[in-house]
């Protein structure tokens, strides 16, 4: 079964089609927890049905889904009447949905010839399971999932065992419904897919799909285990209950009688204001510790909201704002392997490209081999594909449901794909490497690396200039960088005068980086930034370095045996230190702080630099200052012993310093300092 859209023939048939899908999702979502496809391609198939039925609305039924709340009740539940009914939510996908219903709301106010000004209550849409709650004389007496709208489960006794629901109220009037969503917070989910993974287990999907699993557990006892939460937001049933005016009030009592009501709940005045929370929480979702899709717009004035009322499904006075899926379905072309600057294989999928997360995605991570077998997705298959966020895009899996008939499995190539060296993967390890420390590939990723911000922070130099440079043979290894032929890439095409000046200015200054972040550039395997500022600090020149022992290499704090062993091995291999003579000869920095050796001179002081210093960049003082004893903050207080000002210093520190009478020292008085302990 197709879960993409498909262009209709026969509207007739197509609709049938539709409603067909349509109430397979639905069985799998509302009944089984368990759905195929992303809500983002469910929606598409639900309102490609819609524009159907308005088209031609002799082929609207009352059957139809789009007429409908939700799944049937499962028989493995007590049904249970919703007395007033559990409604769904229209959905708005774009700024423009949202004021056409703001549109209509006012059409419609006008006409019922109400000119009242109405406001809107924003809400974060809950990504959980929506459910009732009914107390008599302050008991809770039953808990509904919300089933068809109409009836629902009965799961009193998985409720009473999520902490967030009160058993008991005080000061509750005879009967109240009180509606709201179930939810899993992330860092229970997180938790609970762990155990699963440590068990051998599967993971499960996503935190809705495992609240709505456990909160229709058979044995409440299982339901405790999920340490599910709950949200408070609407109002049921009630008798003899006090008579409110608007939503907000509704919930300040709910929040009173000792219901969780979501913080972050706003009352705005206009669409304009509401479509800026939208955006807010839009680019803001992920800092929460729930998972949300949207935000709920609901008209805050209960008189207003009679006079609306609702359609068959949904009430006219609210609307769902959808945010952009982070979730699709697409077709995965095909499964590459990339090689990185240490030889790892990493495989990646090659897709149908794919609007998903805020951007057109064509790529995404597989992670490495064992993954590719876990999930076992195939070339050919439709595939969910995640972005969420700033995390890279990664394929969830194949829609089993949709694998085209004699799809190979996929297997990881024995061979490098770019220099055909047969891949290893060493015993416990996840990936598979190519070992050709010559390999194209490496050398690319080893370049793009040594330029990178961490390293040699070298701007300008990134990976498509790197892979330039490579095919025209202009760069072999990291040292390459300092014996660029100028005059040559100024008769390439994209580089002009300035960019080639601009390119040459960053290379000349990369130079002068301190010794541990030459160090990172190396790409010594195992060795990070921390071993690198370590390494650096001890030897204090990389030629003492050079020629330590494995012992002397691991003695330094911080360096475990491992990277002793690796940093070790990088420097007797001969092509590497060819590699270390050409960067020498090119001039670039090896020497290192020295902090055993600097008098103690600074100490308790502290010294605050503005500007730039002929002798020392900003880094470099700041690493003398501590060396000497002293402190280097980023700005001037009534602790500052000094002010160092260079060329061009900042403002603010210098008129902060006049102001508290901060001596204001420049370069030489900086040395009189550090040298004697003493202001000049
Ligand atoms: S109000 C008649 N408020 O979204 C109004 N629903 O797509 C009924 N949901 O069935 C719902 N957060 O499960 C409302 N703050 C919120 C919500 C919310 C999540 C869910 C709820 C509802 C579905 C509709």
């Amino acid at each position: 079964m197709p879960a993409v859209t498909e262009a209709a023939r026969d509207p007739a048939e197509r609709v049938q089609e539709l409603r067909r899908q349509i109430r397979h999702h639905d069985r799998l979502y509302y009944e089984l927890d368990a759905p195929e496809i992303p809500d983002a391609d469910y929606d598409a198939l639900v309102r490609e049905l819609r524009a159907l039925e308005d088209e031609y609305p002799d082929l609207r039924t009352p059957d139809s889904p789009t007429q409908r709340v939700g799944g049937a009740p499962s028989p493995a539940f007590a049904p249970v009447m919703h007395r007033v009914p559990m409604m769904s939510l229209d959905n708005a996908f774009d700024e423009a949905e949202l004021q056409a219903w703001g549109a209509r709301l006012q059409r419609r106010l006008t006409e019922l010839g109400d000119g009242q000004r109405v406001h809107f209550v924003c809400e974060l849409k809950i990504d959980g399971v929506a459910i009732s709650l009914r107390y008599e004389h302050g008991e809770l007496v039953q808990a509904a999932t919300r089933g068809d709208g109409r009836v629902g489960e009965d799961v009193t006794a998985n409720a009473r065992v999520v902490r967030d629901i009160p058993d008991r109220l005080e000061g509750a009037p005879p009967v109240l419904e009180v509606r709201g969503e179930i939810y899993m917070p992330i860092s229970v989910f997180e938790r609970i897919n762990k155990a699963q993974v440590e068990a051998g287990q599967r993971t499960y999907a996503n935190p809705r799909n495992t609240a709505a699993g456990s909160l229709r557990q058979k044995d409440p006892s299982v339901t405790a285990t999920r340490e599910l939460s709950f949200w408070s937001y609407q109002l049921g049933e009630v008798q003899g209950g006090p008579a409110f005016a608007t939503h907000h009030e509704t919930l300040a009592w709910l929040r009173d009688l000792g219901f969780p009501v979501n913080p972050e709940i706003t009352v705005l005045d206009d669409l304009p204001a509401v479509y800026e929370f939208c955006q807010r929480w839009e680019a803001n979702r992920h800092s929460l510790p729930y998972e949300i899709d949207g935000v709920v717009v609901k008209v805050d004035e209960l008189n207003v909201r009679d006079q609306l009322g609702s359609t068959s499904k949904a009430p006219r006075w609210a609307i769902a704002y959808k945010f952009p899926p982070e979730e699709r379905t697409t077709l995965l072309k095909d499964i590459m392997v990339s090689i990185g600057r240490t030889g790892r294989a990493t495989p990646f999928a090659v897709l149908e490209p794919v609007f998903v997360g805020g951007s057109t995605v064509g790529l995404a991570t597989l992670h490495n081999e064992d993954q590719v077998r876990e999930k076992d997705v195939r070339p050919g298959d439709i595939v969910i594909v995640r972005k969420a966020g700033e995390v890279i895009p990664e394929v969830v899996g194949p829609v089993l449901a949709d694998r085209p008939k004699g799809l190979r499995r996929w297997t990881f190539p024995k061979r490098c794909p770019v220099c055909g060296t047969e891949l290893v993967r060493l015993y416990g390890e996840a990936d598979r490497r190519c070992p050709n420390e010559q390999c194209p590939a490496r050398v690319a990723g080893a370049i793009e690396h040594f330029a990178s911000r961490g390293a040699m922070d070298i701007e300008g130099l990134g990976e498509q200039r790197v892979r330039l440079f490579q095919q025209l043979g202009m760069v072999h290894d990291v040292a390459d960088v300092y014996h660029l032929d100028y005059e040559r890439l100024r008769s390439l095409e994209g580089f002009g005068d300035v960019s080639v000046a601009n390119l040459r200015n960053a290379i000349e200054a990369s130079k002068s980086r301190p010794l541990a972040n030459l160090l990172v550039g190396l790409n010594i395997r195992h060795l990070g930034p921390a071993g690198a500022e370590a390494l650096a600090r001890h030897f204090g020149h990389l030629d003492r370095l050079l020629d330590a022992s494995v012992e002397e290499i691991a003695s330094v704090e911080g360096i475990g045996p491992v990277i002793a062993e690796s940093v070790h091995e990088w420097f007797t291999n001969p092509a590497n230190r060819r590699i270390v003579e050409k960067l020498r000869a090119a001039g670039v920095n090896f020497e290192g702080p020295r902090v055993e050796q600097a008098p103690q001179t600074l100490a308790g002081m502290s010294v605050v630099v503005t500007g730039t210093l002929a002798n020392y960049s900003r880094e470099r003082a700041e690493e003398v200052i501590k060396a000497h004893g002293g402190k280097a903050p980023g700005s001037v207080s009534t602790k500052t012993t000094a002010l160092v000002v260079g060329e061009g210093p900042g403002a603010a520190k210098l008129t902060k310093a006049r102001e508290l009478g901060v001596p204001i020292l420049d370069e030489a008085g900086f040395e009189h300092l550090l040298a004697t302990g003493e202001l000049p």
